[in-house]
């Protein structure tokens, strides 16, 4: 049996994923705070808020009661406002730090136990803004760089374990992500939720030998700003 863990699977990239990898063979334990209507035999919706310490050890105890081992981790909720730096509140902007970079460093945290050395895969979903300043995004923009730090320090950390780490560095993708944002941006600029599936399933079905550090793909018009 396989194992995957998937952070936010209630909504676009981490509800797909999960289909995917359950589709796929894997037995997935998703994690968000409203859950699913998804119901599957290999499928197990574990209520997490990323944002909290204890929510994210009780999510661990959960896994615990079925399994020590995980071969997949796809680190992917997360939030993003639009708003220009000075009209945003110092909550907004710290609730992107709390999910988008505190949120990576407590699931690390608590995955240390149940990884599988020479064979754990962690695929974090960061995003171009992990890597490229966009305007009036300034919070997710110092969150994903945030979490890009956060992940390039563990992987030489753990470098003993042999594990594989890919992060993904999309451009806009249209999920509900974007319903928030008002009509500003069409969602003919953005890459597909399908698109993204195409380039996540090359990576995760590629054989175990290869590595795909860090992959950038955005929408062939370019960078939505
Ligand atoms: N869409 C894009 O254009 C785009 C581009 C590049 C990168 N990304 C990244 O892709 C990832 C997924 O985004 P998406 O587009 O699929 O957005 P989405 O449809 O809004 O989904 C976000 C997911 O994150 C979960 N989440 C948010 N806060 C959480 C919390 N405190 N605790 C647990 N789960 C939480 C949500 O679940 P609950 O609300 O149920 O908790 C939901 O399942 C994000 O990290 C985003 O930054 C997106």
């Amino acid at each position: 049996m396989k194992c995957a863990i998937v952070t936010g699977s209630s909504s676009g990239l981490g509800l797909e994923i999960t289909k995917s990898l359950i589709y796929s063979g894997y037995t997935v334990f998703g994690g968000s705070r409203s859950g699913t209507d998804l119901e599957h035999e290999n499928f197990y919706d574990v209520e997490l808020d990323i944002t909290s310490e204890e929510s994210v050890e009780e999510f661990f105890e959960t896994v615990r009661e079925f399994t020590s081992d995980v071969h997949l981790v796809i680190n992917n909720a997360g939030i993003c406002e639009m708003s220009p730096l000075v009209e945003m509140s110092m909550e907004a902007f710290e609730l992107h730090l709390a999910t988008n970079t505190v949120g990576p460093f407590l699931l690390f945290k608590n995955l240390e136990s149940f990884l599988i050395p020479g064979e754990t895969h962690i695929i974090s979903i960061l995003s171009t803004a992990s890597q490229y300043g966009y305007p009036n995004v300034s919070a997710y923009n110092a969150s994903k760089f945030g979490q890009l730090g956060i992940i390039q320090s563990l992987k030489k950390e753990w470098k003993d374990h042999k594990l594989r780490f890919t992060n993904l560095f999309p451009g806009a993708i249209d999920t509900p992500l974007w319903d928030k944002m008002g009509p500003k941006f069409g969602r003919d600029k953005m890459l597909k939720t399908s698109d993204f599936m195409s380039v996540f399933n090359f990576i995760v079905h590629a054989p175990s030998t290869i590595q795909f550090p860090e992959i950038t793909f955005l929408h062939r018009d370019g960078y939505l700003e």
